[in-house]
């Protein structure tokens, strides 16, 4: 069963548009195991728009690998990245051409999951351009998902129709194992601050089979590449990957691996945080009622297996909050329950201590405090 847990891995189109190549891919792949990020649970390498020749070969209809960019063909990319213990991803849309116009899959569906599955892909994001005025986009997905379901391969499918025709309600029902909730994301705080707080609404969405994908990280770019905007620093960047990993969001990163740096690298395979991601329950995460005093606060919730609590204070403004608190009750947690918490703080900046009735902390503009949290008899 394909996504019981988040998916993770990484995806060209942040960082490199349409500058791909198999020899780039090659590099990542090789980096990535040298960096343990295969260890840390990242598995999919995903080659995004721009991968193929512009027009389908004129006989077979096929969908026909860029000669320039990947002259060994996309089985012999394939095997390598499966010869190294990852899995392979690849990127088609289900207009008549893909968002940088290359050919789309629009009534090829069939053929083109079939030539996925020769390729050796396990992994298939759908985009949503150029297709059709009369064409119904749940419709579009649901072909492509028969198609993969049927193609004789397991391809996780990956839906990116960017939050469109209110995603949430159907497109779990297509065959989808994750989907994109909101337009592309772009490197700087206010992006994926609104990416976040738009899906504030829509935590109860994700569940194993298929979650929300808030989109590709852009932790560690500093500005750099085709997304790169006015770039993150160190501050912000946790915080993106915190909710990502509180909300429970695929992690699929973005920057540039074979250059990545050491803080970087050890934030995204920082293990706590991972394993709140990839909690085996997979439980969608809750928003815990803030303090009125602050309105910039915004305090996140996820069950863990075995009873533990991640909770995530995420200071979202450009003030700092000095107290922000949250009360037991709240969390479900009385007085009367007899038990304190034990709060946990994944980022060591304090020890583990026991409290009653109410925890606060002190946290920056734009940055976070994540506990793991559990249950003490009093
Ligand atoms: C859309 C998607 C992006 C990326 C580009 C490629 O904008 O949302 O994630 O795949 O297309 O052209």
């Amino acid at each position: 069963m394909l996504a019981q847990t988040p998916p993770m891995g990484w995806n060209t189109w942040n960082t490199f548009g349409s500058e791909i190549s198999e020899s780039l891919v090659r590099e990542v792949v090789d980096k990535f195991v040298e960096l343990g990020l295969n260890k840390a649970g990242y598995e999919y390498i995903v080659i995004d728009d721009c991968w193929s020749e512009l027009e389908r070969d004129p006989v077979t209809h096929k969908l026909v690998a860029s000669k320039e960019k990947f002259p060994s063909g996309m089985k012999a990319l394939s095997d390598y990245v499966h010869s190294k213990g990852l899995k392979f991803g690849m990127y088609s849309c289900d207009g008549v051409r893909t968002c940088a116009n290359y050919p789309g899959s629009f009534d090829h569906e069939y053929l083109d999951a079939a030539t996925f599955a020769e390729f050796g892909c396990d992994f298939l994001k759908y985009d949503n351009c150029f297709k059709p005025a009369s064409a119904s986009g749940p419709l579009l997905y649901r072909r492509m998902g028969h198609a993969l379901r049927n193609c004789g391969r397991e391809i996780l499918f990956s839906a990116c129709n960017w939050g469109s025709d209110d995603v949430w309600s159907w497109i779990r029902s297509a065959g989808a194992h994750m989907y994109r909730s909101t337009g592309d994301i772009i490197d700087n705080f206010v992006s994926f601050r609104d990416i976040a707080l738009s899906q504030l609404d829509r935590l109860g969405t994700s569940a194993p089979g298929c979650f929300n994908d808030m989109d590709m990280l852009t932790v560690g770019m500093f500005g750099k590449g085709h997304v790169g905007s006015s770039g993150c620093n160190e501050i912000d960047y946790k915080t993106q990957f915190s909710l990502w990993c509180l909300m429970g969001s695929p992690l699929m990163l973005g920057c540039d691996i074979r250059k990545i740096d050491s803080g970087t690298l050890a934030l995204v395979t920082n293990p706590e945080l991972i394993a709140i991601n990839q909690d085996p329950e997979a439980r969608s995460a809750f928003r815990v009622g803030s303090a009125v005093w602050n309105p910039t606060g915004i305090v996140i919730g996820k069950l863990l297996t075995g009873g533990d609590i991640a909770l995530g204070f995420f200071n979202l403004g450009e003030e700092r909050v000095n107290i922000f608190n949250v009360m037991f009750e709240s969390l479900g947690v009385p007085f009367g329950s007899g038990y304190d918490l034990k709060f946990t703080d994944l980022f060591g900046g304090s020890e583990p201590s026991v409290h009653r009735e109410m925890f606060s902390c002190s946290v920056d503009a734009h940055d976070c405090a994540v506990y793991r949290v559990s249950f003490v008899k009093r």
